[in-house]
């Protein structure tokens, strides 16, 4: 359970107050929010000259925006989005409704993505709520809302299983790469159909059974030769915990949600051969803890050593060590009360 709450039982009480005379219709104000889920109340971006702060009170904030390309703080937001987030983003992207106004939701935002790329295409009459409860990537989430000067962004540190929001809030809610990384997603989906509006819609994303399935033929293929069957188990049950749509759909059908569109696409991560992959910055941070996980710690050196090996040769053979990504954008509605 998330420290930051929880643990004041009375503040519980206060705000759960609060939501019983909530009207869903008036828009919530970061104000009225618990003071330890906010991140951020109010933006403030850093003073420089020409920035936002200083344009004059008869013309648009925007047009005296002068970015200094000296500022390391500027040229790492510049190069910030990893790739592994950036094409199911960009999935979402081209599908999500935008709808002005809207209230919106992203579930594991991290360090602001897609949040902050929302609240800026739906602009300033929306306001884009984003949970994490990662500390680390919310504080460089609010570094860029400051950076940029989102104002319509409001972060929120915990669990999107227990929200502090009122019933019936919201208009959308989105998720890049977050489901699939919930240790309780029943939970969470049970808690988006609360804080939807009737007509909300929930888009998510998601890759699919069928993730990297060259990588880990060859990586079965090493285990059978070794003669580890436990290890062999393991690795299957990895592979099979990744979702497939209709298992999505039977979450989505359980917290009453409705699915009303699936987009299916495939995206390719190529590498020149294993010894690449195996060191590639984000496969070490994302996927490899996983993939050890399936072996014994004293049976790691020699089973690794084997598989860069076979993933070399591979690569030999055809010329390059190319990875399939499967990925869905799913979205869904509200189940009416009453329909199956
Ligand atoms: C793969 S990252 C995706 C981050 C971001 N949406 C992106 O596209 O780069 C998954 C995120 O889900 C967050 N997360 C994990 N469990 C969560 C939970 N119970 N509630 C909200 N966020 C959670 C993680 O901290 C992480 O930031």
């Amino acid at each position: 359970m998330h420290p930051i709450f929880f643990e004041q039982p009375v503040y519980e009480l206060i705000f759960g107050l609060a939501c019983a005379v909530w009207t869903p219709l008036i828009p919530i104000a970061a104000s009225d929010l618990p003071h330890q889920w906010l991140v951020t109340r109010t933006v403030k971006s850093p003073r420089r000259p020409g920035d936002r702060t200083m344009h004059r009170p008869d013309e648009p904030d925007y047009l005296t925006f002068a970015a200094d390309l000296s500022d390391p703080a500027l040229v790492a937001i510049y190069d910030e989005l990893p790739l592994w987030s950036a094409p199911f983003g960009a999935l979402l992207l081209r599908h999500v409704p935008l709808r002005r106004g809207a209230t919106v939701l992203d579930l594991g935002c991290g360090t602001g993505f897609p949040l902050l790329e929302l609240a800026q295409r739906l602009g300033a009459a929306s306001t884009v709520y984003g949970v994490d409860p990662w500390a680390a990537s919310l504080e460089r989430a609010r570094e860029k809302v400051a950076q940029w000067g989102v104002p319509n962004v409001v972060l929120l540190s915990g669990d999107a299983a227990t929200l502090p929001l009122p019933d019936q809030h919201l208009d959308l809610i989105v998720s890049n790469l977050g489901v699939n990384n919930f240790a309780d997603p029943e939970a969470v989906l049970r808690e988006c159909r609360r804080v939807a509006r009737p007509r909300a819609t929930l888009a998510l994303t998601t890759n699919l059974q069928g993730h990297m399935h060259e990588f880990y033929a060859v990586f079965a293929q090493i285990l059978q030769e070794l003669g580890d069957h436990e290890a062999r188990e393991r690795l299957a049950a990895h592979i099979a915990h990744r979702t497939t749509v209709a298992r999505l759909s039977a979450q989505l059908a359980a917290a009453q949600f409705q699915v009303t569109r699936v987009v299916e696409e495939q995206m390719v991560w190529r590498f020149a051969d294993g010894s690449a992959l195996l060191r590639h910055a984000f496969i070490k941070l994302g996927f490899l803890d996983d993939w050890k996980a399936v072996l014994p710690p004293d049976a790691r050196a020699k089973v690794f050593t084997a598989l860069e090996a076979a993933l070399n040769r591979v690569a030999a053979e055809r010329g390059e060590l190319s990875l399939s990504i499967p990925m869905a954008y799913i979205e869904a509605t509200c189940k009416m009360t009453g329909s199956p």
